[in-house]
């Protein structure tokens, strides 16, 4: 069953069991006050008549007040103690007939249902005894039909039961202008969904009105959701081209090398051992790259640190040891205080520093600095170099994956744009920062910012 339909036969449902149960309290309230009423006019009427015979004696006088008295379709009777009809007036002979009279010592009221003329008929009949009146012993008793209470009756359950299929029908087509109120944002992510199941490109929700509600919200959340699904998707599909060109250019160099071994054979043993070093060394770097491509697609993920408590000085030395073996550049490492301990993932930020130095080799000829310091806030990592420096404009984009800003320079050099974003994230991932100042022809200097405390262990 739909949900429009649902919520509208549950909610007229609830409405019409509602309405009943007014309508029941209503139609009783109204009719034991009406009949109060008329029992209350009765007694009155008999107390005047009793108050009439007290006055007068006679009994000529007495029968006509009697039939003063009569109003239609009634009868009234005065009986004696023993049970015996002393009086009797009425204007229907029928009701008179039916209603058997009974003499009583205390005043008393009744409603009946009496057929007359074949018809169900309501009747009241009050009964009061005739007190201090020395010259008639007996009681008085008046039975009138209650014929006007019959109508109103009738008109009162008219009037319930029209309003009552009004509100039903009023509900109902309430019921359906709000469900489909409530369900039109509902279906409307219902096909949106659908499209993107179907064609498989994310897509977002259009929304129609600014409800603020939580169909609003849950829209929202969902646009966002399929934000980040886009962006991640691009990210992917972006990484997958960007590593695939950078592959590209070592694989051309290695099957044209390959080419001319397979045409020219091993016969000149110079272009043969040019050829054998060219092929492996764009295969040590391809290997290269694919170690660091395995590093950046692992920390896309949320990577675990191994956090251990870490000795920044002790670090740093080993690693330019190290450096310098391979690089045979000076590097220098200042630093006022030792140890300078910090909670970290000793191999991760080993990568960095060796990244930021690998950096500062390459893009410089000069002597390398390396500053250790710690506040109280951070231990920092200094590593600076008096290099060719980046152009101002370009500093915003080198963390960014594949960027470098010379490319043909990179080539020479056999970077392919990774280390930084590399050192980015990791240093994200140990909620600390990089920061880089640098200089055309001057030099760069790159900053690392990791927390002093063991907040993060
Ligand atoms: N110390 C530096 N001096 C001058 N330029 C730098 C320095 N460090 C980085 N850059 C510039 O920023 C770019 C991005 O650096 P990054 O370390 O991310 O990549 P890469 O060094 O080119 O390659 P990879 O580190 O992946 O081998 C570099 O290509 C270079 O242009
Ligand atoms: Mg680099």
């Amino acid at each position: 069953m739909r949900i429009t339909l649902k919520i509208n036969l549950l909610t007229t449902t609830w409405m019409l069991f509602i309405l009943i149960l007014i309508n029941i309290v209503v139609f009783i309230l109204f009719m034991t006050t009406t009949v109060n009423m008329e029992e209350d006019r009765a007694f009155q009427k008999a107390g005047d008549l009793i108050k009439n015979i007290r006055a007068n004696d006679r009994s000529d006088q007495i029968e006509s007040d009697l039939k003063n008295n009569l109003t239609e379709n009634s009868y009234i009777r005065i009986l004696q103690p023993d049970g015996r009809i002393l009086y009797e007036i009425t204007n229907e002979k029928e009701l008179a007939k039916k209603v058997k009279g009974k003499y009583v010592h205390t005043r008393e009221a009744k409603r009946r249902n009496i057929e007359i003329d074949e018809k169900e008929k309501q009747v009241i009949i009050v009964r009061v005894p005739i007190e201090n009146v020395p010259h008639l012993k007996g009681s008085i008793e008046i039975g009138e039909e209650l014929e006007g209470l019959e109508t109103r009756k009738d008109i009162l359950l008219l009037i319930l039961g029209v309003s009552t299929m009004l509100a039903v029908i009023l509900s109902l087509l309430s019921g359906k202008w709000i469900s489909n109120m409530i369900m039109r944002p509902i279906s409307n992510m219902i096909n949106t969904m659908e499209d993107i199941e179907r064609s498989g490109v994310p897509k977002k929700i259009r929304i129609l009105n600014d409800t603020k509600d939580e169909l609003q919200t849950l829209a929202n959340t969902f646009n966002r959701m399929i934000d980040r699904l886009e962006e991640n998707f691009e990210k992917q599909s972006q990484f997958v081209s960007d590593a695939s060109h950078e592959l590209k250019t070592p694989l051309t160099v290695i099957k044209s090398y390959a080419n001319l071994l397979r045409r020219q054979g091993l016969e000149d043993k110079e272009l043969a051992d040019e050829a054998i070093q060219a092929i492996h060394s764009e295969a040590t770097r391809i290997q290269k790259m694919t170690e660091t491509f395995l590093d950046v697609a692992s920390l896309e993920k949320e990577v675990e640190l191994d956090l251990e408590i870490v000795d920044l000085a002790l670090l740093c030395q080993d690693i330019l040891k190290q450096m310098k073996k391979v690089y045979k550049r000076e590097i220098t490492l200042h630093f006022e205080q030792s140890p300078i301990f910090v909670v970290a993932d000793e191999l991760k930020i080993k990568q960095v520093i060796i990244i930021l130095l690998d950096n500062a080799i390459k893009y410089s000829n000069d002597t390398i600095d390396i500053f250790l310091e710690k506040n109280d806030v951070n231990a920092i990592v200094r590593v600076k170099d008096y290099g060719i420096g980046i152009p101002e404009e370009e500093i915003k984009n080198i963390f960014e994956r594949f960027y470098r800003v010379d490319k043909a320079r990179s080539r020479e050099t056999g970077g392919s744009g990774l280390g930084l974003h590399i050192a980015k994230k990791i240093m994200t991932l140990h909620k600390g920062e990089i920061k880089i100042r640098s200089k055309e022809r001057e030099g760069t200097e790159v900053e690392l910012f990791l927390p002093a405390s063991l907040e993060i262990v």
